[in-house]
């Protein structure tokens, strides 16, 4: 069952989507990634990096396709790893440009989060991104995501030196974003 945004869905990665990411990848104004990886993935890396994946209970990682649910289109790719239970995770995503600015983000980001909070009950997630993606740290913020660190200098990108940023978001800033919901999370064993 995919996780249902307003917008979007969440679900499953499928052979045919497998050309987007080579295309997420390969551009480097999404590839999303601090240092810029050279832009030469083919399919067959795709494939074996995704494909290689075995079946498994642990739910220390996810990768979906978010899918514009009126139009069924791939709009870009959202992940989480390191997942550390009831506690943490590290957060990322992609969006194709021909949907920057038009509210997917911001609705597959939300559809994400509440996943992470309120069904793995973690306590904060994490992201890496830089300082001159301008645009990744302001949508974040707007998510309520704060910079926790922040390494000046530590990244050459777009012919300049940018500072490499860590931000995070605790479980009480989400619930206090998120008012209709309650944290249940609490103390397991209580009477
Ligand atoms: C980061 C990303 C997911 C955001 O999605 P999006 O659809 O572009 O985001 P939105 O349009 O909803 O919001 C972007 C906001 O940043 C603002 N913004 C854009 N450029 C900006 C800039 N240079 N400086 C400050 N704010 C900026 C926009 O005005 C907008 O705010 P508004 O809604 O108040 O107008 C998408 O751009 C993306 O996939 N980028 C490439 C990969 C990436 O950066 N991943 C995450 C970090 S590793």
């Amino acid at each position: 069952m995919a996780l249902e945004g307003e917008l979007t869905r969440l679900r499953e990665i499928r052979e045919e989507d497998l050309p987007v990411f080579v295309e997420l990848r390969n551009d480097l104004e999404t590839q999303a990634w601090s240092r810029t990886l050279p832009p030469d993935y083919t399919l067959e890396m795709i494939r074996r990096r995704y494909w290689d994946r075995d079946f498994s209970y642990h739910r220390n990682d996810a990768i979906f396709i978010v899918e514009v649910k009126e139009s069924c289109e791939v709009a870009g790719m959202m992940s989480y790893s390191g997942v550390v239970d009831r506690f943490e995770a590290d957060w990322g995503l992609a969006i194709r440009k021909e949907f920057w600015g038009t509210g997917v983000s911001r609705d597959a980001s939300d559809t994400m989060l509440r996943f992470l909070f309120h069904e793995l009950g973690l306590r904060v997630v994490r992201l890496w991104t830089q300082s001159g993606n301008e645009r990744a740290v302001a949508t974040f913020e707007k998510l309520g995501f704060k910079v926790a660190t922040r390494t000046p200098g530590a990244i050459f990108k777009g012919g300049r030196w940018v500072d490499n940023i860590c931000m995070d978001l605790l479980r009480e800033e989400w619930y206090a974003l998120h008012p209709d919901l309650e944290d249940g999370l609490g103390d397991p064993i209580a009477r």
